[in-house]
């Protein structure tokens, strides 16, 4: 028998998925673990957190198949992007807690980068903007921010890596350092031209080539879980960025294919083939997915918060217990109120890039309660997803499909998903399968493996959910995504 288990390392939480022979889900195992918000716009993870709530889903979900490790064929990784970790080579301790993807503590670093007139280089070479959101302005934080850390990373003594990197570490007893080209392509030092770590981005910013990982495609050999971790040799042999991963389990695959994945965030990729696109509209090239020393390009919008509004609602507001009681309520809304929420809790990002905007709302009444709020959060997700539509459609005009493919948790929602389609004026494809992040980087091993199917066979394997159809009205779509677009000026301008 085979199986594949697939490691999904998220912002909120961990999960380990085994898939079987057909590429069915057989059981998987979730752990959410602590947030950490040391200052205003700061937000950090424990490493060890990461790394043991990694250990025990994997455990539990093997367990629950009624399996043992030396079961499992082959692993994959998928992981939060960009999320930054310095550790030591010699013991294995980090050095500093990870920060995370979302964390704006280096939008200063940023600015003066800015101004001394550097954002050009990045963008040629990295296909990123100078934001705090990629990784290497949080390595340069941490270590000018931790007494004789420079010398320590000069002498090779130190490793930085994104989170897959770190778990390989561990998985494989400090073996590999490695790491795929999708999340080298979000740690802007890494030339998604040229297929190397940029010397001239890495003496920019005083960060030693010998922290780095070593770069590989995305199904490759990336090392072997240490027999005492789990009691047997298990190889890792497909990593990617959660993003790419859904891209892939989205299958994808050709130039002009759009999906838009649903998480904390909200990140719309769009297959752009061999050809890495510049935007006019403030959007990222990125690398898709990397095949057989092939690197696949693609251009991405990233929203910062789509499923964390419903995580406020909840934990912020305390008006819904669960997640999934936010589309009942919303339901409820009076239509005659407008409430506009723009939820730049932690800065907007594309098209907007400003890591300093906080979150506004529009449109209160002595009338406005928890129903019109769950209904100002959701639709706030599908007109951030507008917004990065109307961007790719700025860049690619034609060479991008109408139609949008969805996953993630929110898309379990008829009512998000609707809504999506009404102010996008544009079909939703919702596969059967919405776990596409699991399912791709399953597919990376199983597929490495020889267990899977080539890609063609993978791609034919897609199957539609439902086609939700734009039904609203042309005028008052158009009036209401102008109604947002004023919200956001506003929020921009406070
Ligand atoms: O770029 C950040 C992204 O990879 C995080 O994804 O699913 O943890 O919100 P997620």
């Amino acid at each position: 028998m085979t199986y594949i288990l697939a490691i999904d390392q998220g912002t909120t939480s961990t999960r380990a998925i085994v898939f079987d022979a057909q590429m069915k889900i057989v059981t998987s195992a979730q752990e959410e673990f602590k947030q950490h918000f040391p200052a205003s716009g700061w937000v950090e993870h424990d490493p060890i957190d990461l790394w043991t709530t990694t250990l025990s889903t994997c455990k539990a979900a093997v367990a629950d198949a009624g399996l043992t490790m030396g079961d499992i064929t082959a692993i994959g990784i998928t992981n939060q992007r960009e999320t930054t970790l310095v550790w030591d080579r010699q013991t294995g301790e980090p050095v500093h807690n990870a920060i995370v993807w979302q964390d704006r503590r280096t939008a200063d670093i940023c600015r003066i980068l800015k101004t001394e007139g550097h954002e050009p280089l990045i963008t040629e070479t990295t296909g990123l903007l100078l934001d705090p959101y990629f990784s290497s302005t949080k390595v340069k934080w941490i270590l000018d921010h931790n007494e004789g850390l420079h010398a320590r990373a000069r002498l090779g003594q130190l490793a930085f890596g994104t989170v897959d990197s770190w778990l390989i570490w561990n998985l494989t007893g400090g073996k590999r350092h490695v790491t795929d080209a999708t999340n080298a392509a979000r740690t802007m030092l890494y030339d998604i031209h040229k297929g190397k770590w940029s010397s001239r981005i890495c003496d920019l910013l005083d960060i030693p080539q010998a922290m780095l990982p070593e770069v590989l495609d995305c199904a490759a050999d990336f090392g072997t879980t240490d027999a005492g971790i789990f009691g047997a040799e298990v190889p890792i042999l497909g990593v990617a960025g959660d993003q790419q991963a859904a891209t892939i389990g989205n299958a994808c695959f050709e130039p002009g294919m759009l999906k838009s994945t649903y998480g904390t965030g909200c990140f719309a990729l769009l297959n752009t083939g061999d050809t890495p696109v510049t935007s006019k509209n403030r959007l990222l090239t990125t690398i898709g997915y990397q095949l057989d020393g092939k690197p696949t390009y693609a251009l991405e919008g990233a929203i910062f918060i789509a499923g964390a509004v419903v995580q406020w609602l909840r934990d912020g507001l305390g008006i819904i217990e669960n997640a999934s009681e936010t589309q009942a309520l919303a339901e409820q809304a009076d239509k005659a109120q407008d409430l506009i929420l723009v939820p730049a809790f932690t800065g907007l990002g594309a098209p907007y890039w400003a890591p300093d905007c906080r979150g506004a709302v529009y449109g209160l009444t002595r009338g406005s309660g928890p129903a019109e709020f769950a209904r100002a959060a959701l639709e706030s997700v599908g007109f951030q997803t507008r917004d990065l539509l109307e961007a790719m459609h700025g860049d690619m005009g034609e060479g991008a499909d109408a139609k949008l493919r969805v996953d993630g948790g929110m898309t379990a929602s008829d009512w998000a998903m609707q809504f999506l389609a009404d102010i996008t004026g544009a079909p939703v494809d919702r596969p059967t399968v919405l776990e596409s992040t699991a399912l791709g980087v399953a597919w990376l091993a199983g597929m490495r493996a020889g267990v899977y199917p080539d890609q063609d066979g993978f791609a034919a394997t897609w199957a539609l959910d439902r086609t939700f159809e734009p039904k609203m009205q042309e005028p008052f779509r158009e009036d209401k995504y102008a109604a947002w677009k004023r919200a956001v000026q506003a929020t921009l301008s406070v």
